[in-house]
């Protein structure tokens, strides 16, 4: 009797969520005591430098190839290139906006559909919620049921996409040890082989990348190779959080770096050629 009027007292100062009630009807805007802000603090900090940086460089269409490196914000770089870059080909050649624009969507769409990306910037952009028992600005809660939180189910398709992004940025840095002379390398080339290893390893800690690889399988007993594959992507996918911020500092370094070659600012550290 008495965990049934508990129970409804429970149901009676509860707020409606999207499946139903979700959070107590309490004054305060939180009981914790800790510094739950400073993670969500800093992730909006980081991520609006990263978002800052990405799109002035993305639009500005300038030093994104210093022979033989490519920036990763550019491959494949497929409008009005400059010589050498284009090793694809230009068939969008007169497109008006920078050539990073073309191809921006994928992986773009890759990160901000990402399931640990949403976590991030629904709390540390949209405070829904900004952490744990912290309740949201809004009252109503729909998550990702309607327009256009629902096309986050895309997900799965900018994996795809971002494989062959990947197979890409792994020919750049291959055949970036080929500079005019012949073979060689230089600081360039370990930093593009660092990146695209990285970008690997994000890429198949993926979600998606888990369920593509173990998903829908009845007995994985009968699937021993699927079982393996799956079980290394799980330990990937483990860190996957760690992949996701480690790679955009890869990403900014390894197009920072080719931007001031690229200048004339600096000049690249020749090792070998
Ligand atoms: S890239 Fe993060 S879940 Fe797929």
């Amino acid at each position: 009797m008495a965990s049934t009027e508990a129970g409804q007292a429970t149901r009676e100062t509860a707020r409606s969520g999207v499946n139903g009630p979700t959070r107590a009807r309490i004054g305060a805007k939180t009981l914790r005591s800790d510094r739950w802000w400073l993670a969500p603090l800093a992730t909006f900090t980081v991520f609006s430098a990263f978002v800052a940086y990405a799109t002035f460089r993305a639009f500005w269409g300038h030093d994104y190839f210093a022979e033989p490196y490519l920036s990763p914000f550019y491959s494949p770089c497929l409008g009005d290139c400059v010589e050498g870059a284009s090793d694809f080909g230009q068939p969008f050649a007169g497109f008006p906006l920078s050539a990073a624009l073309i191809i921006l969507i994928f992986p773009l769409g890759f990160r901000l559909t990402c399931y640990y990306y949403r976590k991030a910037y629904y709390r540390s952009f949209w405070l829904s919620p900004p952490a744990c028992a912290v309740a949201e600005p809004r009252a109503r809660y729909t998550g990702e049921t309607r327009l256009p939180l629902i096309l986050q189910n895309v997900h799965r398709y900018f994996f795809y996409a971002a494989l062959v992004i990947s197979v890409i940025n792994s020919y750049d840095a291959i055949v970036a040890f080929h500079s005019p002379g012949g073979f060689g390398f230089g600081l360039g080339n370990v930093i593009l082989v660092v990146n695209v290893i990285l970008l690997w390893i994000y890429t198949l800690s993926c979600h998606s990348c888990r369920h593509v690889t173990g998903g829908r399988l009845k007995h994985f007993s009968k699937h021993p190779v699927r079982y393996r594959i799956w079980t290394f992507i799980s330990k990937l996918n483990t860190r996957h959080m760690q992949f996701a911020w480690i790679t955009l500092g890869t990403l900014i370094i390894t197009d920072c770096y080719i931007m001031l070659v690229a200048s004339g600012t600096i000049s690249d550290l020749r090792f070998v050629g």
